[in-house]
């Protein structure tokens, strides 16, 4: 099969990742609980993980990197313990769900959430961004840092900074780019990270970086190993935000997958996924009944939606994999305001997306797939009109 559908989760994994978990299925005890040496073998991996992400993170501190089960339990987490009734959050248009439905749930709260529409050639426009912090009572900005649907990378840096100059908190939900975009520690105030998409480790891992600028109210609060007297979360991280036996396998896995990402080194990984990127989108880009949807301008990861005219993307999908093999995600991508402001709502795209993984030979197979579906539905649509006539 072609495999193209790693912004949903990366497949395969390096080998390293399954040999990492079974390692710690066969040596490790329960993390940060027993003194003895099962347990301290298992804290340790643990801790070599967090030290693999702030590598990989270009600085910070291990005990800033929080693990949770995935990005939506970061999202949420960060969300629900840094906002208050009456505070302003701003988001762009591009949000997954991970982001949308917590804000839904704040804003019957109190909390109140202006959208910033895209412009031209990015998926924000810093104009508005700015008039909207102006406006003032703004507690926190959410981005996501690629779209999971075009795969547009935001303007990180000026939203930083505008966000900054305003005393607002930043969120960058990284899930689409940590491991195959360079993404910093301080790039906000709270990176969050999804462990099993471009980081390559298993699933039931994320996380976030939560850097010293801002105090997240737990979500769960529970046994953390130490100071078991007290009846209060401790405030330190990482175990402020970590309570109850972690994903120690999963943390394991990620531990190993980064420190592949990191012996590749993360520019070798964009150059090749950009290439195998350029390559693809040049083949469908003519396509007769082909429509790619890029917000043309902005910088992008690996991922292509397209539409083929006359056909549903659910049923684009399918041809694809029952005909050629290809693997991909059709729909609204949890992303549904992405879709509305794109103009690819209700039924969204066909979303292909690419790892530096795969080989240029596959990302040929796969736009001659495409141009062979649309090819067939021209026929199609024209062997109906002939009929109805
Ligand atoms: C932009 C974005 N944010 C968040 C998520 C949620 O990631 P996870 O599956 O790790 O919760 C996804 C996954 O599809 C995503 O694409």
């Amino acid at each position: 099969v072609i495999y193209l559908d790693h912004a949903a989760s990366s497949y395969p994994k390096p080998a390293a990742v399954a040999r990492a978990m079974v390692d710690y299925l066969e040596t490790a005890g329960s993390p940060g609980r027993s003194g003895h040496r099962l347990a301290r073998r298992a804290e340790e991996v643990i801790w070599q993980a967090r030290e693999a992400v702030v590598a990989l993170f270009g600085g910070g501190e291990p005990e800033r990197v929080i693990f949770t089960i995935n990005a939506t339990a970061a999202l949420n987490t960060a969300l629900h313990g840094l906002l208050e009734p009456g505070d302003r959050v701003l988001t762009s248009e591009f949000e997954h769900n991970s982001v949308i439905r917590p804000l839904h749930e704040l804003v019957r709260g109190g909390v109140q959430w202006t959208r910033v529409p895209a412009a031209p050639a990015s998926p924000l426009d810093l104009s508005v961004l700015a008039a909207e912090l102006a406006a003032g009572n703004v507690r926190l900005v959410a981005m996501t840092h690629a779209s999971n649907v075009t795969g547009a990378v935001a303007p990180l840096r000026e939203v930083r900074d505008l966000a900054r100059s305003y005393g607002a908190v930043l969120i960058l939900d990284a899930s689409q780019t940590v491991g195959h975009h360079p993404v910093r520690f301080d790039d906000a105030d709270v990176v969050v990270f999804s462990g099993h998409k471009g980081m390559l480790g298993p699933q039931g891992t994320g996380g976030m970086y939560v850097s010293d600028r801002v105090a997240i109210r737990p979500l769960l609060r529970g046994g953390t190993g130490g100071r078991s007297e007290s009846p209060e979360q401790p405030r330190w991280l990482p175990y402020a935000l970590e309570s109850g036996t972690r994903n120690g396998v999963g943390v394991a896995g990620l531990g190993a997958a980064v420190r592949h990402i990191l012996e590749l080194g993360v520019p070798a990984v964009v150059e090749r996924e950009q290439s195998l990127r350029a390559r693809f989108v040049d083949a469908v880009a003519e396509l007769p009944g082909v429509r790619t949807w890029d917000r043309g301008g902005a910088e992008s990861v690996g991922v292509v939606s397209l539409t083929i005219d006359g056909l549903a993307p659910t049923t684009a999908a399918s041809m694809l994999e029952d005909r050629h093999e290809v693997l991909i995600r059709a729909g609204l991508h949890c992303a549904p305001a992405a879709h509305r402001a794109l103009g690819t709502a209700p039924s969204g795209t066909v979303r292909f997306s690419i790892s530096h993984q795969n080989t240029f030979a596959e990302v040929a197979q796969a736009a001659d797939a495409v141009a062979q579906v649309a090819a067939s539905t021209r026929r199609a649509v024209a062997a109906s009109a002939e009929q109805a006539r």
